[in-house]
């Protein structure tokens, strides 16, 4: 607990209380990642030496929130025992201490609860899981495959501006338009000019869940951060199943959209990693290896000379 850098309780200019709890839904099946997935979560799979899903509770854990609730599903408690303590093996470990302070890490995070889901209907239902243990605060939610780079943080702005308007909150990225039929997809206008401050904000007009390209209202899409108000409980109960056949996040949040609460976004255009599928799995290792200060000048020596290689298909030199 001792990393968080602010104080979860901050009360905003507004009054309004900051959002201090996250809660990750992590109960998926992950069927793009199959047949890795079918013994291990994919949250748990490595990027370098430690799992996506620590990653993600660092996230939280820099914006100050101490609190995480892991919603998970059958064959994924392996997750919880991740940011438990092991003190066999760090019995093991006094003569080698920086092992050891990195296997102690994520105990030292936030303190984690879990619930289970225990059927997959989507992930408005999942967090819908989340109600009683979050309560009558907003609270932050943040998707199990994707994270954002350390050094380009999202949640604290998007926190700030949740405070300063008691509706719900998104951060956008933009996508090529033949692919939002993965994403959420969202109709912006100018935000109020009071918020702008915070970074670059856009009000939303529409949201819609994974439309074809040519029914997408732009090439915005839904990050997997959000910070709602709590109201979003009782619209996941009268939300129908959507794209997929599954209670969709987004359709519950438009729902309250209609219904006036206003939602806002940040155009996020730092670097986020999206380990949900392969290639992007992938691509996330790369990076993180190319800047990691032990290994990174001499991964990054190798990987010149393999794409320059015959072995790789790429120009040989
Ligand atoms: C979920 C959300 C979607 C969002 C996406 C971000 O989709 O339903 O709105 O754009 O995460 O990664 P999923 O990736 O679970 O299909």
């Amino acid at each position: 607990m001792s990393e968080h850098s602010a104080n979860p309780s901050t009360i905003a200019a507004t009054g309004r209380p900051r959002a201090f709890k996250a809660v990750i839904p992590a109960a998926g099946l992950a069927t793009r990642f199959l047949p890795a997935t079918k013994a291990v979560p994919k949250e748990l799979l490595p990027v370098v030496d430690r799992p996506v899903l620590q990653y993600i509770v660092e996230e939280a854990t820099q914006a100050g929130i101490g609190d995480v609730l892991l919603i998970t599903g059958r064959g994924k408690t392996s997750m919880v025992d991740h940011f438990d303590r092991r003190p066999d093996l760090e019995a093991r470990l006094t003569e080698k201490p920086e092992l050891l302070a990195a296997v102690q890490r994520p105990s030292e995070l936030a303190e984690i609860y879990t619930c289970r889901q225990p059927e997959q209907l989507g992930l408005g239902h999942a967090v819908g899981y989340a109600e009683l243990h979050v309560g009558e605060q907003p609270f932050a939610v943040l998707l199990g495959d994707e994270f954002v780079k350390p050094s380009e943080p999202l949640l604290p702005a998007m926190l700030e501006l949740q405070a300063r308007t008691g509706g719900i909150v998104l951060a956008f990225f933009e996508v090529d338009p033949a692919d939002t039929k993965r994403y959420g997809i969202a109709s912006v206008e100018p935000a109020e000019s009071e918020l702008t401050d915070v970074g670059e904000v856009v009000r939303v007009t529409g949201m819609v869940e994974k439309p074809k390209p040519e029914d997408a209202p732009s090439n915005l899409a839904v990050l997997g951060r959000y910070v709602l108000p709590a109201t979003i409980f009782d619209a996941i109960r009268r939300t129908e199943p959507g794209s997929g056949g599954e209670i969709q996040l987004t359709d519950a949040m438009e729902l309250l959209r209609n219904e006036g609460t206003p939602v806002h976004a940040i155009v996020y255009r730092g670097t986020r990693y999206d380990t949900g599928m392969p290639l992007g799995y992938l691509q996330t290792v790369v990076q993180i290896a190319v800047e990691r200060d032990d290994l990174g000048a001499e991964f990054r020596k190798w990987l010149t000379e393999f794409v320059n290689s015959d072995a790789s298909g790429g120009p040989s030199t």
